[in-house]
Order: C-alpha cells, then sequence, then structure tokens
C-alpha cells in the first residue's frame, strides 16, 4: 500500500493549492454574500411595519356579516329616481319586453290617460310582462317607494303627477304592535307577508282620522247608500282592497270575489261588520253598520 490513503482526492501539489484556496475562500465568499443579505433585505416582523387602518379592519372582520335591520327604526325612503334606477330602469330604460320606455311620452300618453292611482297598483300588481313591484319583495322597496317610481317615470313621459302621500312616520311602529294579531303569522317567518302587514297596519293607522269624514258627511244621510258606500271605500276599504294588501279580495277582481260571494250576502256583510282574519272589523274604522254594508255592496258590484 502506497502512503497516500486509498481514494484520496488531493493527489498532485496543484491540487493541494487549490484545495487551501478553495478552504479559505469558500467561507469568505460565503460570509460576504450572508452580509450582504442581511445588510439588504427588510425585516419584517412584529411591530416593523405599520399596517394601515383598513388594512388592520380587514384582518379582524368577521367572515360573514348579519345586517340586522331594527324594525323600529324608522324608515328611510329611496327616492322614486333611486328606485327606478335600482329596479324598474331594467326594463323601461330600453323598452324590454314592450315596457314603456322612460320618456317616451308618446309610450307612456295612454298609460298616463289611466290616472295615477291606477298606475300605482298596476305597478303593484303587475300587468303582462311587468313583474308585481317590478320583481322586487315589498321588504325591499314599499308600496309607497313603487308609487314614487311610478310618478317618477309617469312625470318624465309626461304627466304631471304628485307624489303619493308619505306613509305615516309611526307606520313601522303600529306594525310591530300590531304583530300580536294581524301580523304574527308573518312576523313568524314569511318577510313579504310582513311588510305587507307593515303597510296594512299603516294604512289602518290612517283610518281614524279618514273615517270621521264620512260618519260627519254621509252618516245621517244615508239616502244615497251609494255615495256613502263608495265614499267609505275610498277613505278607509281600499287601503286593504286596491291592491290585495294581506291577500284582501281586490276591487274589482272577479277571480277574487267569486268565492267569497258563493256566501250569502248576510254573511258577507258580517265578515266586514265582524273581521275574517286578518280583515279588522269594518275595515279598522268605526263607520256605522250601514255605511260598512253599503261599502260591501259598492265592492261587491264592482266585482260582478
Ligand atoms: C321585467 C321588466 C320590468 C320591470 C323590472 C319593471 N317593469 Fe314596469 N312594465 C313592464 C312591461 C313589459 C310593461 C307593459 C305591460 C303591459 O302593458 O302589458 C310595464 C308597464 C308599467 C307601467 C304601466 C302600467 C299600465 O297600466 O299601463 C307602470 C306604471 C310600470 N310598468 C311601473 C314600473 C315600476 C314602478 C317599476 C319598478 C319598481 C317597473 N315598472 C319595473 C316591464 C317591467
Ligand atoms: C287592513 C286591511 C283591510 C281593510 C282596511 C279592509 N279589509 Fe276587507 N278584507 C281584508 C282581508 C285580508 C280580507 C280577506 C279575509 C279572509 O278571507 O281571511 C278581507 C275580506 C273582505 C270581504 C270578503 C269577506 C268574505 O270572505 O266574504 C269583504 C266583504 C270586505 N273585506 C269588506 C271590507 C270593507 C267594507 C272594508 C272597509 C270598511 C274593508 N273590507 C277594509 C283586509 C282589509
Amino acid at each position: 500500500m502506497s502512503e497516500a490513503p486509498h481514494g484520496a482526492p488531493i493527489k498532485t501539489p496543484g491540487q493541494l493549492i487549490a484545495a487551501v484556496i478553495a478552504g479559505f475562500a469558500v467561507p469568505i465568499v460565503i460570509i460576504i454574500l450572508l452580509a450582504y443579505y442581511v445588510d439588504n433585505t427588510t425585516r419584517t416582523g412584529a411591530g416593523t411595519e405599520e399596517l394601515s387602518t383598513q388594512q388592520v379592519a380587514a384582518r379582524i372582520a368577521p367572515v360573514a356579516q348579519v345586517n340586522v335591520r331594527d324594525a323600529n327604526a324608522p324608515r328611510v325612503f329611496k327616492t322614486g329616481e333611486q328606485v327606478y334606477q335600482a329596479v324598474c330602469s331594467a326594463c323601461h330604460a330600453s323598452g324590454t319586453a314592450g315596457a314603456p320606455k322612460f320618456g317616451n311620452s308618446g309610450d307612456w300618453a295612454p298609460r298616463i290617460a289611466q290616472g295615477y292611482d291606477t298606475l300605482w297598483k298596476t305597478a303593484l300588481s303587475g300587468k303582462g310582462a311587468m313583474p308585481p313591484r317590478g320583481g322586487t319583495s315589498p321588504d325591499d322597496y314599499s308600496d309607497y317607494e313603487i308609487g314614487l317610481a311610478v310618478a317618477y317615470m309617469a312625470n318624465h313621459g309626461g304627466a304631471n303627477f304628485q307624489d303619493p302621500p308619505k306613509p305615516a312616520p309611526g307606520a313601522a311602529n303600529a306594525a310591530n304592535a300590531a304583530s300580536g294579531t294581524a301580523a304574527a303569522a308573518p312576523a313568524s317567518g314569511a318577510d313579504a307577508n310582513a311588510a305587507q302587514a307593515q303597510s296594512a297596519a299603516a294604512a289602518i293607522a290612517a283610518i281614524p282620522q279618514a273615517s270621521s269624514a264620512p260618519a260627519a258627511g254621509g252618516g245621517e244621510q244615508s239616502a244615497d247608500a251609494s255615495q256613502a258606500g263608495k265614499a267609505l271605500y275610498q277613505q278607509v276599504c281600499q287601503a286593504c282592497h286596491a291592491a290585495g294588501v294581506l291577500n284582501a279580495p281586490k276591487f274589482g277582481n272577479k277571480a277574487d270575489w267569486a268565492p267569497r260571494l258563493k256566501d250569502p250576502m248576510d254573511t258577507i256583510y258580517n265578515y266586514a261588520l265582524h273581521g275574517k282574519g286578518t280583515m279588522p272589523p269594518k275595515g279598522g274604522s268605526n263607520a256605522s253598520d250601514a255605511d260598512v254594508k253599503a261599502a260591501v255592496d259598492y265592492m261587491v258590484s264592482a266585482a260582478k
């Protein structure tokens, strides 16, 4: 065996010199590179970087968010223009599906001729390819807001309609108070009904002042009973029966009324006088029995 261990890599003086140089040079290069690395990299860690408030908020934000709507909070109504932009413009801006086009007085003139109340009702109940409320739920847009959108559109089509009357500010609270009775079922789940109940409660809330008028005007002289019936209908009953709030049979809608008209008139009068389901006795008014019956007659004759 020779002096060099078997398989040793260094066999010549040149290799030895190279190995010695490499033995010094490699660590030095590594040290230089490390020093370079330490100096030039930005170190990140707790406290070294300031997060903007938004970044912090974004990081600590909960994964899911719940929007709680306070039923008692006063409702902030959208304007007619806002409702139009958000909902109705989808069809009415370009005239999709034969919708009367926004700003086109030719399209709107025959519609406007029907009068504001009819248009409002139609917008709420739908017509042909026009979905009820433009396809929204009463929870998103109240009857009032839909009414504003109708006035906004019609007025841009050449009409000069007034905005509908703003619902009483206590309406939402009234709906809550009434939740023990009429709104009990909706409160437990069906939102659409809850909002309908809300508008009904608003209607009922408005009734006491309204009903004093026909009582004074036509109370004693019920000679013209049909006049009194029509007046009471307009002041009280139409709050629900015009648009079918709470599923009230709609005024003039034969299909809604036909099954009810199978009952004898006395039974129907009784329902109107003493209530039925969510229909409040006398529609929530304090009108005389005779006037309520006259209002029933008026509604029934319109549905025959
Ligand atoms: C999906 C499409 C669509 C949307 C959304 C829509 N409409 Fe319409 N609308 C129509 C069509 C179609 C007609 C024509 C219906 C007909 O005459 O048969 C119409 C007609 C109407 C009329 C006239 C009714 C009449 O008696 O002549 C009014 C008022 C109206 N829309 C209001 C609204 C309001 C307010 C909104 C938003 C809240 C809305 N529309 C959203 C399609 C739509
Ligand atoms: C708060 C909303 C509301 C008001 C206001 C209202 N109604 Fe009703 N009405 C209803 C509802 C809901 C029904 C359907 C009740 C049912 O079938 O359960 C109804 C049903 C009726 C019926 C049919 C009963 C039957 O099945 O034969 C008559 C008649 C009637 N109402 C008359 C009136 C008269 C008259 C007035 C005004 C003095 C009036 N209503 C006011 C909600 C209302």
